[in-house]
């Protein structure tokens, strides 16, 4: 009877500590599950956003861990964030500086670098990757304006900015720089609109024509051919 009586205690200890912990997600993550829901057409109620969602689940644990990295605790922090990887299969190191009204959708997959920086009311989608480019140190990963929406597999690579209000599409991936109110897709990523006007861009500079390069080729040809004609 008294373990019952015990048990029947701890039971209710657990629930009300539940109860309390919804409650605090719902007030510090209100804008968070509210741009869920504007984002996300099937999500239905608020509840299954905040219960379900692992792109929030990832947000929550975040925010915890890149609060101890703040404070140098770096073991704490990325031991939080390696428990989230392992139940979201979203993977944000404890370092990146992440905005208000942050959403990803779907989630798994996606990969957050130690110096990338989101600003508010970013949109993502399962697969993406804000990256470095190689073995480089100090600030190597992209820095994401407002409002903007990375789709599913994009990878975003180095320190690079994405300007607000842009539109990365699925599977690009961006390698420089991109204006504000852009959209940019294909391998490598290229504008495809901008301002609401359609262009084309290049964002490829190592395939375009150098002239430089061409007039010497042209001049070399010249020479060759002038002292062809002068040793016949
Ligand atoms: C890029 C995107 C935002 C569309 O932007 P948009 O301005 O409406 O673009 P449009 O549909 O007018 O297409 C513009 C051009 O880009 C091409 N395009 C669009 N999306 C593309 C993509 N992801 N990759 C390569 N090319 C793409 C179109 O074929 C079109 O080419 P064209 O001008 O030669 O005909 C959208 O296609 C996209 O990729 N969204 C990501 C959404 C997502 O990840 N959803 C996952 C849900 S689970």
């Amino acid at each position: 009877m008294i373990i019952c009586l015990l048990l029947l205690k701890i039971l209710v200890v657990l629930l009300v500590l539940f109860v309390l912990k919804i409650i605090l997600i719902s007030i510090f993550f209100y804008r968070e599950i509210q741009a869920a829901r504007a984002k996300d057409p099937a999500a239905k109620s608020f509840f299954e956003v905040l219960l379900l969602y692992q792109g929030l689940h990832a947000l929550i644990s975040h925010r915890t861990a890149h609060f101890f990295y703040k404070l140098h605790l770096f073991f704490l922090a990325r031991l939080i964030s390696q428990i989230s990887r392992h139940f979201t299969g979203i993977e944000i190191h404890p370092g990146a500086k992440i905005g208000k009204g942050f959403f990803i959708d779907h989630g798994m997959g996606v990969v957050i670098g130690e110096t990338a920086i989101i600003g508010d009311s970013v949109l993502l989608y399962q697969g993406v990757t804000l990256g470095g480019t190689g073995l480089e140190k100090g600030k190597r990963h992209p820095t994401i304006g407002n409002n903007v929406v990375i789709g599913t597999g994009a990878k975003v690579l180095g320190n690079i900015t994405v300007g607000d209000n842009s539109y990365i599409g699925a599977n690009a991936v961006v390698i420089k720089d991109v204006p504000p109110n852009s959209t940019v897709v294909g391998v490598p990523g290229r504008i495809t609109k901008q301002d609401g006007k359609k262009i084309d861009i290049s964002l490829d500079h190592i395939h375009i024509l150098d002239p430089i390069m061409e007039s010497i080729q042209e001049l070399e040809e010249r020479v060759k051919k002038i002292e062809g004609l002068n040793s016949k």
